[in-house]
């Protein structure tokens, strides 16, 4: 049988006719026209203020602390309970971070925010805030504590886009935010990232993202930048998929529905706050005997079938050992007891069953 995968790349069908307009133009890089009109595109779907398409999630963060004025010494908060991409450029940058616990939202919690903050060796320049599995945070109060602190939000929506709160895109809160197009996102151009927020910056971090180049004939340099920008071909793709984000996203909330009314008695799912709408980019739950995910994502893996465990914090993991961490054991818990389920926006039903009988078959 074929393989169930985690979150396979979903196409729209119209991929292949914007790339063939790329190639007829013969302008295929460096960047183009369908660069232009994917980053308008998610302007108009996110209400962003500014938007440049980079070569992945990781670059627009790792340029939103470089805009941002962070350096070596400066201190970083992140939430503890992501993916690792969220957290390295803090240390491309030899800035200092702090990783904070997440609360029953799953996502940071704004009491060890403050608790963080009061505890830290120096005022802390920046907040790389996720919104973990496409759920968002706590806003409200996140951003009221970064503005009394003082303290710049840049907003991790890898995994989010097509996400409100209080009816706002989940990215836009922070000066910068971020979006990620790897495969196996809710839209994807292969690999690729975009970086949102305020204009200033933005043109700041495009000037980074293409080496640094000042304006004149020949090529000057009075700093060092990257190459980090999207091609025209994968501009194209991201087009297409932008055409589709907000059916992929229903898609998905549908998939969770019917874990949610099939599974609820084996595993509680990770929540979303009142006033929001997530993406359920992975639905994502806990069983309450430790170890029980494993013995699940054994019994999917002998029928072709992918799931994984949840992210392991970033405080537990080895290369930040010893980094100051503010926690309260609940990401460390989720870890122990969490499973992310085959979540494609496109999952058959029939196949979806399978996934939920040998779920059911080995609790
Ligand atoms: C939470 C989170 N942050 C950052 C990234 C990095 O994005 P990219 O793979 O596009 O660099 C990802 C995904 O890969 C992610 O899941």
């Amino acid at each position: 049988m074929d393989r169930v995968f985690l979150s396979p790349p979903n196409m729209s069908g119209r991929e292949q006719e914007y790339i063939a307009e790329v190639f007829k133009s013969n302008y295929i890089a460096p960047l183009g026209e369908y660069v232009n009109k994917f980053e308008k595109s998610i302007k108009d779907y996110t209400s962003a203020t500014d938007a440049l398409a980079l070569s992945s999630g990781t670059a627009g963060l790792h340029l939103a602390l470089r805009v941002l004025g962070v350096g070596q010494g400066d201190v970083v908060l992140a939430s503890s309970f992501t993916f690792a991409a969220s957290v390295n450029p803090i240390l491309y940058e030899k800035a200092t971070p702090i990783f904070i616990d997440c609360d029953e939202s799953w996502n940071l919690s704004p009491e060890l925010l403050k608790k963080a903050i009061k505890s830290a060796p120096k005022k802390p320049k920046a907040l790389v805030l996720t919104h973990l599995y496409g759920q968002a945070s706590k806003m409200r109060e996140i951003c009221e504590i970064c503005q009394e602190n003082n303290i710049e939000l840049v907003e991790d929506a890898a995994e989010a886009l097509g996400g409100f709160y209080d009816g706002k895109a989940l990215g836009t809160f922070g000066r910068l935010g971020v979006y990620s197009f790897n495969g196996n996102k809710i839209i994807t151009t292969s690999g690729g990232g975009m970086l949102v927020g305020e204009p200033e910056l933005v043109e700041k971090a495009r000037f980074y993202s293409t080496q640094a180049r000042e304006p004149l004939l020949h090529y000057e340099h009075k700093d060092y930048g990257y190459n980090y920008r999207l091609s025209n071909i994968l501009g194209a793709v991201g087009v297409a998929q932008m055409e589709v984000l907000e059916s992929r996203v229903l898609a998905k909330r549908a998939v969770f529905e019917i874990y949610e009314r099939e599974l609820g008695d084996v595993l509680e799912f990770m929540p979303e706050l009142e006033n929001s709408r997530g993406n359920r980019w992975l639905t994502t739950g806990v069983f309450k005997e430790k170890g029980m995910h494993l013995k699940v994502i054994d019994a999917l893996a002998k029928q072709n079938i992918e799931s994984r465990p949840l992210w392991k914090p970033m405080h537990m993991q080895p290369v930040f050992k010893g980094v100051l961490s503010v926690i309260n054991g609940t990401s460390e818990n989720l870890f122990e007891r969490g499973i992310c389920l085959p979540s494609g926006s496109c999952l058959d039903e029939k196949t979806q069953e399978r996934v939920i009988k040998i779920v059911k078959e080995s609790v």
